[in-house]
């Protein structure tokens, strides 16, 4: 077991990767708390557990108050924090002109199908409000710096010699993506470089994982053709499961990569960004 007797919270673990990453890590021994936007859905990730063992928690990760009433509760629950995993992420806010952009995608593609000159363009950033500008970059960004703070100052306490593994995108390196989330996961690649140099001196490891296109339910929300040229893009052909990626994490966050800070583990079934 890679992480026996570690405690660990993942945030955005009711659906997707981050559920994958919560039961791969208490598969690997840790005692886990999932946190979640749905508080229903994130105590739900444990229906199976050993009741007591695993926890669920309520929390916006948006809301610094609200990060730091949750970690207060882990600490007491668990005495301690070893492993934080930053993985909530959303991929549109509101009136952030995701529709306009995805129309204006397929409409160029038809044109260019009927072999017109196109003239629509997918277009985002024209129609975008400030409201949902600030959302993406308020959950993606921000939410890791708040529950990284609360962690490292848990840690700091004890003198834990912890992992905080962050969750960006390929889309920080390749730009493929709405614009406000490609310029959160590149922002969270600074903040994860930036945070395991200031926190080396105190043995605390800073990683962050770039997941290529994977299967959830965040990617329902993207339109079937797009889906399909995105898998035909990918030298392996498909989209990861959440489970690749959290054995990616899981890794990260263990003593296995003792000597692993400041980087990004990419896993994306091949495709090449410089
Ligand atoms: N699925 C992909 O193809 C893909 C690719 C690259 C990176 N990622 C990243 O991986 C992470 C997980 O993605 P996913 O596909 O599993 O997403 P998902 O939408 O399936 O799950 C995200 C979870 O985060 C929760 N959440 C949303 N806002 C929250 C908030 N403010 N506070 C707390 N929880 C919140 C949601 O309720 C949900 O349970 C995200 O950071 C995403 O950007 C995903």
């Amino acid at each position: 077991m890679l992480l026996k007797d570690k405690r660990a919270v993942v945030t955005g673990a009711a659906q997707g990767i981050g559920r994958a990453i919560a039961q791969r890590l208490a598969a690997e021994g840790a005692r886990v708390a999932a946190l979640d936007i749905d508080e229903v859905a994130a105590k739900a990730v444990w229906a199976d557990s050993e009741p007591g063992r695993h926890l669920g928690f309520a929390c916006d990760i948006a809301n610094s108050k609200s990060v730091d009433a949750v970690f207060a509760k882990i600490g007491e629950a668990f005495g301690g924090v070893d492993v934080l995993v930053n993985n909530a992420g959303i991929g549109r806010g509101p009136d952030d002109g995701s529709d306009e952009m995805y129309a204006g995608i397929a409409e160029r593609s038809a044109q260019i199908a009927r072999g017109e000159i196109p003239t629509a363009h997918p277009d985002q950033m024209i129609h975008m409000s400030d409201e949902g500008w600030a959302r993406v970059l308020a959950v993606n960004l921000n939410g890791q710096f708040y529950c990284a703070r609360a962690a490292v100052r848990l840690m700091a306490a004890q003198n834990i010699a912890g992992s905080i593994v962050n969750i960006a995108s390929t889309s920080a390196a390749s730009g493929e993506g709405p614009l406000h989330y490609v310029t959160s996961k590149a922002a969270v690649v600074g903040f994860t470089r930036g945070l395991a140099r200031e926190l080396s001196s105190r043995r605390i490891r800073v990683n962050a994982v770039h997941p290529g296109p994977t299967n959830t339910p965040i990617m329902s929300n993207l339109p079937d053709d797009m889906i399909k040229a995105m898998e035909a893009a990918v030298p392996l052909g498909r989209m990861a499961q959440p489970e690749e990626v959290a054995a990616a994490v899981a890794f990260l966050a263990s003593e296995q990569a003792s000597y692993a800070t400041g980087s990004v583990l990419t896993v994306n079934g091949g495709s090449y960004y410089v």
